[in-house]
């Protein structure tokens, strides 16, 4: 790995969907990776936070932060680094992206500094996955997500893999997390559990 892309970050953005979970073990995997991230969550993310994980906001935080290798960017800071294109990143997940955020961003609004640093992977051509939760899904949401797809953006809905068997909820969401990490290109191929029973790969 060259110097270069170990000191750019990825860009994580938290929006106020269920699955808290999935942006964690996502954060976590790419920090494990020895890659940098920018981290910044909405409003609604917090609370949703607050719904569905143990471990405070504040200590897992703290925990990313011993890493040397992540930092927060407040959501309302329009003037962050990661709100210019100028500003080098290897590129953005949002995890979990609410209807909302697919809305703005699939329309251009960077009202917040979340939308605003899609909107510049985006212009950029960097990679932007988006990982929608939300069930059912009505035309709108449709709609906003063929826009984004069309735009370049990589829709990946958090959908478990049923041939791999998994049994614990924790198992599909190391799968998604790698899954996303994956589509990011930071990692080129999933680990040999996360992958079809009959894949050739396996065999080596
Ligand atoms: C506990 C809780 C769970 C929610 N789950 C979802 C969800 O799964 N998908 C979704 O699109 N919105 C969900 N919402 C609604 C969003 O939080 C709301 O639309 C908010 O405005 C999104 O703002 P944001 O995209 O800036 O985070 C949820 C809200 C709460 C309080």
């Amino acid at each position: 790995m060259n110097n270069i892309k170990e000191n750019t970050p990825v860009i994580v953005g938290i929006t106020g969907a269920s699955g808290i979970e999935l942006a964690v073990a996502t954060v976590d995997l790419i920090l494990s990776l020895n890659f940098n991230v920018v981290l910044t969550i909405s409003s609604a993310g917090r609370m949703v936070w607050k719904e569905e994980i143990d471990e405070s906001y504040g200590e897992t935080i703290e925990r990313w932060v011993e890493s040397g290798r992540f930092t927060t960017n407040q959501i309302g800071d329009l003037s962050a680094q990661i709100a210019s294109g100028t500003y080098p990143t290897l590129g953005m997940a949002v995890v979990p992206c609410s209807m909302a955020t697919v809305a703005a961003i699939s329309n251009g609004l960077s009202d917040n500094l979340l939308r605003r640093a899609a909107d510049v992977t985006l212009k950029e051509k960097r990679p932007l996955v988006i990982v929608p939760r939300e069930t059912p899904l009505n035309a709108i949401h449709l709609k906003n997500m063929t826009d984004l797809a069309i735009a370049g953006g990589i829709i990946l809905p958090p959908q478990p893999a049923f041939y791999l068997r998994q049994k614990t909820t924790a198992e599909v969401v190391d799968y998604i997390a790698n899954r996303t990490v994956n589509a990011l290109g930071l990692i080129d191929q999933l680990p040999s559990r996360m992958r079809y029973r009959n894949d050739p790969r396996n065999e080596y």
